[in-house]
């Protein structure tokens, strides 16, 4: 990857908390100090931004991001809590827990950032840095842990700049994780409350204030007693059409899902076509993967037809989330 920005070193005073509101607004990647470790930060409802940040990690897919909020009220717009979650965001907000919810039908929240997902996972951080840098954002800010895929999660302006200095357009300087452990994770989907992660807050401080136990990944999915990541819980989306991928021709009655200038042959007997990224840029390609994907769905077509995609750069998560799509279902 190539280093090529320069990255903006912003303090926490006023000016500097501007600048990064402003770095965020402009669907830049800013690196934000957090009470848990470092984020690195962009523009939740802006898929080029979201695309942006995968790229930067390094990611070899597109897990959903946590979504971070400056207040209760941000966090009610994009999502629906019941009782329980109520009760935690009461006891945990601001703080190290983050809670999954079903996400609002009118949530603003790029699919990307969900990877497709009907739920949300959200946090307001007690840092007082972090808040204020998203309410000069003034919108949600998705943010995972500042560090490159497969690496230590930063607590440091320092570990993060080792990582990704060049590769983002700010860092804001000067504070320090103090948690140094990343947040507590539960899906408040169900009646039961799950517990995916733990990290900053303790199980049984949850479990007091629930007045219930929480339940573990393994015994709610029923598979017996082998440790799941919150990853491989995730049922992502798939599409009711089926997908067909490197289509070089399409067939009677297919959508076709393009990318860059490549056209396959029949493409213009579709009624239903979309190019992820007509100039080939994987980054707007990404941006639009999920819309695309489900935008076709919606047209009834029994198949989606997918042009090669490049197994470069983001273009590696894009071919893994469509070969997922493409795999056999019951
Ligand atoms: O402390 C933290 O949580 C830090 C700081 C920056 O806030 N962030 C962080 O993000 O650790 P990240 O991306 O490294 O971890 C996100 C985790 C992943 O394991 C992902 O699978 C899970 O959150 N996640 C996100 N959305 C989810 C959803 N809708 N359902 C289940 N799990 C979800
Ligand atoms: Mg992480």
């Amino acid at each position: 990857m190539n280093k090529t920005k320069i990255t903006q070193r912003l303090d926490c005073e006023p000016n500097g908390i501007a600048e990064a509101g402003a770095i965020l607004r402009n669907g830049g990647l800013l690196a934000f100090p957090t009470e848990t470790v470092y984020g690195l930060g962009g523009d939740a409802t802006n898929g080029l931004a979201v695309a942006k940040i995968y790229d930067a990690k390094g990611r070899p897919s597109f897990n959903p991001l946590i979504i971070h909020v400056n207040s209760f009220e941000q966090a009610r717009e994009i999502a629906y809590f019941n009782e329980n979650a109520l009760v935690l965001a009461n006891a945990f907000w601001p703080g190290p827990l983050t809670i999954v919810l079903p996400r609002r039908s009118d949530c603003t929240v790029n699919e990307l950032a969900l990877a497709g997902l009907d739920s949300i996972a959200i946090r307001i951080p007690s840092s007082l840095v972090a808040r204020s840098i998203i309410l000069a954002a003034g919108r949600p800010i998705a943010a995972p842990s500042a560090n490159r895929s497969g690496r230590l999660s930063p607590t440091r302006f320092e570990d993060v700049l080792e990582d990704l200095d060049g590769l983002i357009d700010g860092i804001v300087t000067g504070d320090v994780a103090e948690i140094g452990l990343e947040s507590t994770i539960v899906s408040c989907l169900a009646t039961q409350t799950v517990l995916l992660r733990p990290g900053g807050v303790p199980r049984e401080a949850i479990e007091k204030e629930l007045g219930q136990k929480l339940v573990n990944p393994t015994s709610a999915s029923g598979t017996g007693d082998a440790p799941l990541a919150p990853g491989m819980l995730l049922s992502h989306y798939a599409p009711k059409a089926s997908v067909r991928l490197d289509a070089t021709e399409v067939n009677p009655g297919e959508a076709v899902l393009l990318f860059g200038s490549n056209e396959i042959k029949g493409t213009e007997n579709s009624l239903f076509t979309i190019n992820l990224s007509p100039t080939g840029d994987l980054r707007e390609a990404a941006a639009n993967l999920f819309s695309g994907l489900r935008k076709l769905d919606a047209s009834g077509m029994d198949v989606i037809a997918v042009s090669p995609i490049p197994e470069i750069g983001l273009g590696e998560a894009i071919n893994d989330r469509l070969r997922r799509a493409a795999a056999p279902r019951d």
